[in-house]
């Protein structure tokens, strides 16, 4: 064995030797060529008139030039792609998701309805965890049973539906799935909204029947008017970085939803290690997973020509709720879009005092604080709570077949319609919007 491996280390060093022969070679030639070359260069240079410029100084400065070039015009493709206009037409339009489980099919009916206008894009889904019959019947429904969505065209509902884990990352899929539906098949619109079947809105679209209301056009607008005079980037989404307790209880244990990868449905489970919070990027979340998001930011969240919108879903995949945070901490690490966050999600939502896993069910004892709250939109409310018919009756205005008839609805619906009439419910969207963007420092406390 020694011999064997004496043997084999002489002759390592013979190539040894060898191989450092070659290298004194190559090194030689290489600096012979290098002297070479710059003994030209500064004769080339010399004789070109400007003595005074030694070679080094002239690498020097073109080195220093390209800099500069570098810094005026940027080298990352990305930087190019320009952030998406908003429209320019008079009055926004909405997109919406109305998201549903099993037995929502009645409370997403009766919402869908109250929430809709010609003008606006709608898109209605029940998760796997709805019975088929009762998916089946939502689409028949949709396509079939209310002729005003087929003469318009404006409701989809999704027939592939998703599995939906609660506080898992497939609610986030679900949404992103809706919002990219409706910007391939929903042609304009202006903001996205994400509602469940157990939310109801407190101010009309368009506004009620109601003849001698017209006068007031002006100050007093339903929820589309008072959208029309504020810019259309804003994004209204609760957030804070004051993550708080969430450090412990979201941020560093490890989820994992079973609703990526399995035809059943079961609850997220926890997986043992921890990991640190983010240093790549600063988390923002939220106690709401409620928002309205303007057009160029969804486009931006879903066709990512920048990868953060990529990088923090596949982060919050193992993330607790991340309903109440991805968003937020995209749109806050997005330098192009953190200016245009309103802090606030449009809803009225009751939590228990202390609060509990969920906001409590909105009954006819929490009217007056929802007019009073001049949210748009208020959760959650119990299948046909009687509060839902005083709703209908004194804020909206719903008809007999569940419409609330604006402007749009004639003998024959306008689907173009940009007549609005507005409703006695509208000041109170207005007083809440400008008070959010006229308040003390809004231009300066974005994702603060
Ligand atoms: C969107 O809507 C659904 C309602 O089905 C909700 O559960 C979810 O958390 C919402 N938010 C986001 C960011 O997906
Ligand atoms: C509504 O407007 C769109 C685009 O402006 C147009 O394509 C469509 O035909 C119009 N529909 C009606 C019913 O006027
Ligand atoms: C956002 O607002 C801050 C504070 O007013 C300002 O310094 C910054 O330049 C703004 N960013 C963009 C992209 O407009």
């Amino acid at each position: 064995m020694e011999t064997v491996a004496g043997g084999n280390f002489t002759k390592l060093q013979q190539q040894l030797q060898q191989q450092k022969k070659q290298k004194w070679f190559l090194l030689l030639i290489a600096s012979l060529l290098i002297s070479t070359l710059l003994i030209l260069l500064t004769v080339t240079f010399s004789s070109g008139g400007n003595n005074s410029a030694s070679t080094t100084q002239l690498l020097f400065r073109s080195y220093r030039r390209r800099q500069q070039q570098d810094r005026s015009s940027p080298r990352f493709v990305e930087s190019k792609l320009a952030k998406p206009e908003t429209s320019a037409g008079k009055l926004p339009r909405l997109a919406y998701l109305i998201s549903g489980s099993a037995g929502d099919g009645v409370n997403l009916k009766r919402a869908l309805k109250a929430l809709y206008h010609p003008r606006n894009q709608y898109v209605v889904h029940l998760d796997l965890e709805a019975p088929v019959e009762e998916r089946l019947e939502l689409i028949r429904w949709v396509k079939e049973d209310e002729k005003v969505f087929q003469e318009v065209g404006n409701v989809r509902a999704v027939v592939r539906s998703n599995l939906v884990t609660y506080r898992g990352p497939t609610m986030v899929s679900n949404t992103l799935h809706a919002a990219a539906i409706l910007l391939r098949d929903g042609g304009e619109w202006d903001w996205f909204i994400n509602l469940s079947a157990s939310d109801y809105p407190l101010v009309t679209q368009d506004g009620l029947e109601l003849e001698s209301l017209d006068c007031l056009m002006g100050p007093v607008t339903d929820l589309l008017h008072t959208l029309s005079s504020i810019p259309r980037d804003l994004n209204f989404i609760e957030h804070t970085s004051d993550i708080g307790w969430k450090e412990d209880q979201r941020a560093r244990p490890v989820i994992i939803d079973p609703g990526l990868y399995s035809l059943q449905k079961s609850d997220v489970y926890w997986v043992t290690e921890k990991r640190s919070v983010p240093t790549a990027y600063r988390l923002f979340t939220a106690g709401s997973a409620w928002m309205m998001l303007s057009r160029p930011f969804v486009e931006y969240s879903l066709w990512g020509w920048d990868n953060l919108p990529r990088i923090v879903l596949m982060y919050y995949a193992n993330f607790l709720s991340s309903p109440e945070g991805y968003f937020h901490t995209v749109i806050c690490n997005a330098e192009e879009f953190k200016n245009t966050t309103v802090n606030h999600d449009l809803h009225f939502i009751s939590w228990d005092n202390p609060p509990k896993q969920h906001p409590h069910f909105l009954t006819a004892e929490d009217y007056q604080r929802m007019v009073d709250s001049n949210a748009p939109f208020a959760r959650k409310f119990g299948k046909n709570d009687p509060v839902l018919d005083r709703i209908d009756s004194e804020l909206l205005g719903v008809s007999a077949d569940g419409f609330v008839h604006g402007g749009w609805f004639s003998k024959t619906v306008k689907a173009n319609s940009t007549e609005l009439k507005p409703g006695n419910g509208a000041r109170r969207v207005k007083n809440l919007i400008s008070g959010l963007l006229s308040a003390e420092g809004f231009r300066t406390s974005h994702c603060i």
